[in-house]
């Protein structure tokens, strides 16, 4: 593994995952386990950040590493470990954040989006502006945790202790990588030192994916409640594709394609034969179009990927050996590189023993 490029990249345990999260991040981890050093995690330090349910959170680790495991990750190439197995990572999280300037941080988009969800504000460019005094101001009971707040810390620590330089991660994740790069550069120059490498998205020389959801709205999301899970049954798949939202129809040849008939098309575009799609987009163009065939036909093709995922999910999910021995040794493993890391920027933070 010596002189691979390293890869690091890590899904919040908020729950099981769906084709965002499959086609934005883990169908690049399987490609990518063969030619980089690939290391991958459940983050659930992450997770924690919107204080979810303890049995909820400690289900949700154990149903995303068999995900991980069946959607074809194989720990014989690739280091798959728990966030919080790797204790390095809360103390260089500590150190970080000496050189993170908590405005940066509140100009955060994600910052921004969890904050009004927190205080029950909705997004507004009115209100956009004056979230930092609804922060302030707001009182204990409706808290917006100093977790979310440091979020990007935690999220550059993850990726700059691996010393990673490419980070396979979706569209919505942009902002946060370009503050991981501007935090490397900062405790770089400040101490003068090489130590953290600049990572980059990686998404095969393509443009991060944006995966939207059924309803017509922006993202597939487990907030938003419109998630395709890849453990979702046939039946259940079925209805929900089935139940998007579409329009009246193209009334006259070559319409302009609504937001909502875009998304259906974009989905296809992912999981349906080129062929297939084109014949979908002739008849919209010539306003022969069923939308109830289009949908029937996306269900099938989105099935003949998670299908076989869901099958293994099944197969794998009681076998709490061999996922134990997996995390086990790839806590390990993490746990090596994270501490090498950390011991030198200890070292030339001025951290060091003299006694
Ligand atoms: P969620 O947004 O559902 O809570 P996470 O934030 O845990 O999921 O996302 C984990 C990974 O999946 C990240 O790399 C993220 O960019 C990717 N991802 C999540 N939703 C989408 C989406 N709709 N389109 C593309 N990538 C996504
Ligand atoms: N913030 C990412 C998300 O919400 C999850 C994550 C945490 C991550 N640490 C990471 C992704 C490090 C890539 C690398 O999806």
């Amino acid at each position: 593994m010596d002189n691979k490029e390293i890869v690091v990249s890590g899904i919040r345990s908020t729950g099981n995952l769906h084709l965002g999260n499959y086609f934005g991040a883990l169908r690049n981890f399987v490609k990518m386990q063969n030619d980089y050093d690939c290391r991958f995690f459940i983050a659930d330090l992450h997770a924690l950040t919107t204080n979810p349910d303890p049995k909820e959170l400690h289900t949700s680790v154990k149903s995303i590493v068999t995900e991980y495991l069946a959607a074809g990750i194989d720990p014989e190439k690739a280091t798959i470990f728990v966030q919080s197995d790797v204790p390095e990572v809360s103390e260089l999280y500590l150190l970080l954040n000496m050189h993170v300037g908590i405005g940066e941080l509140m100009r955060t988009a994600s910052f921004k989006d969890k904050a009004r969800k927190a205080l029950g504000i909705k997004a507004d460019a009115d209100n956009d502006d004056n979230i930092e005094n609804e922060i302030i101001g707001a009182d204990s009971n409706k808290r917006v945790n100093a977790g979310l707040l440091t979020y990007p810390t935690l999220m550059a620590v993850d990726i700059l202790i691996q010393k990673a330089h490419k980070v396979p991660v979706g569209k919505d994740q942009e902002q946060h990588l370009e503050l991981t790069r501007r935090f490397a550069r900062r405790f770089n120059s400040f101490y003068n030192t090489d130590l953290f490498p600049e990572p980059e998205n990686y998404n095969f020389g393509k443009a991060a994916v944006k995966i939207p959801g059924l309803d017509g709205s922006g993202k597939m999301g487990k907030s938003e409640g419109n998630c395709l899970y890849l453990i979702d049954e046939d039946k259940v798949l079925r209805k929900k594709v089935m139940r998007a939202v579409t329009d009246e129809g193209p009334k006259e040849p070559n319409s302009p394609v609504s937001q909502p008939v875009q998304n259906l098309f974009s989905l296809m575009e992912l999981t349906s034969a080129p062929e297939t799609v084109q014949q979908f987009k002739d008849a919209y163009s010539d306003c022969s179009i069923r939308y109830g065939d289009l949908k029937k036909q996306l269900a099938e093709d989105i099935l003949n990927i998670t299908r076989p995922i869901r099958e293994r999910i099944m197969e794998l999910r009681d076998n709490d050996e061999y996922i134990g021995k997996v995390l086990r040794q790839g806590a390990e493993r993490a746990r090596y590189y994270a501490s090498q890391t950390l011991k030198e920027a200890r070292e030339v933070m001025g951290i060091r023993k003299f006694y």
